[in-house]
């Protein structure tokens, strides 16, 4: 396989050649090392981390220096997969200054190769300062879930005409901001298709159908990790929760029966040594 590093020109490119783009979020170095190695075009450190890994009910209460210790985590473990560290609720609404500090943070001190944030025309004077600072910037649109509590819940976006024209001109004005792509989350498919029509960067859906560019799902999600909560746009392509618990089940068994650990296991002990020890040992200390 290629192992040369996605960037944004891949990005770009994929979308000109209608060529799909694969994502995935990682929160951890064995898993972004595992989906690395399995070909994803990209790995975001999603604040979802919030939720799949620190077990809050939403993603507000994640903070910049969780973002940072989960993302150089990931930034370890993938070679060729662009890493996108996400900026967690206020990290980009406080000021300017603050803005370019956090998203630098999850460049220079995590190692990300670009970043995410939530939002439309509302936020584009912190994209466009971030970008000017060189760091490339992903869009997140429709279900913003650092937003729940003014969505009140996780609720598909762009049903209605108005809600509709603003997801279309907030993708816009991001596009002309400078993003280099736009996660589309929870809109009706019909409304994404339309959109990525209209934008010449590449279009990442969740929960938003198949005329993305791109598709992203929660790790957690599409393996069966995660099971307080799956969302109706998910596909389980693996059931890994079960399959833990049936191997603690059987190491419990085991442990208890004693057929684990077995010789193989274990470390062996020169005879003499053991013969002296039982003798009443040396004066040596160690
Ligand atoms: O935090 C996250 O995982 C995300 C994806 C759902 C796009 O933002």
């Amino acid at each position: 396989m290629n192992k040369e590093r996605v960037t944004v020109s891949t990005f770009q490119k994929r979308k000109k050649d209608q060529k799909k783009i694969t994502m995935l979020t990682a929160y951890d170095y064995p898993t972004a090392k595992i989906l690395d190695e399995s070909g994803v075009d990209a790995l975001l450190v999603g604040d979802s981390l919030g939720m799949v890994v620190l077990g809050y009910e939403d993603t507000t209460k994640v903070t910049m220096d969780d973002m940072v210790h989960h993302t150089k985590a990931v930034s370890r473990g993938a070679n060729r997969a662009m890493v996108v560290g996400d900026m967690p609720f206020l990290s980009y609404h406080l000021s300017i200054t603050e803005s370019i500090r956090n998203a630098g943070r999850l460049v220079q001190e995590a190692g990300a190769q670009a970043v995410k944030l939530e939002g439309g025309n509302n936020v584009v004077p912190h994209i466009k300062a971030i970008i000017e600072a060189g760091i490339p910037v992903m869009g997140h649109l429709g279900l913003t879930p650092q937003s729940i509590n003014v969505f009140g819940g996780f609720k598909v976006q762009g049903k209605t005409v108005n809600q509709a024209q603003k997801i279309i001109d907030d993708a816009l004005a991001l596009e002309e901001a400078g993003v280099f792509s736009v996660v589309l989350e929870c809109v009706p498919a019909p409304l994404v298709k339309l959109i990525s029509e209209k934008l010449t960067i590449p279009t990442i859906g969740i929960g938003a159908g198949v005329d993305c560019d791109g598709q992203i799902l929660v790790t957690h999600d599409m393996v069966g990790l995660y099971g307080d909560f799956t969302p109706k746009f998910v596909k389980q392509y693996c059931h890994l929760g079960s399959k833990i618990i049936g191997a603690v089940n059987e190491y419990i068994e085991e442990v208890k029966n004693g057929a684990f650990p077995q010789e193989i296991h274990g470390f062996k002990m020169n005879e003499d040594v053991l013969q002296q020890l039982r003798e009443g040992g040396t004066s040596e200390s160690c």
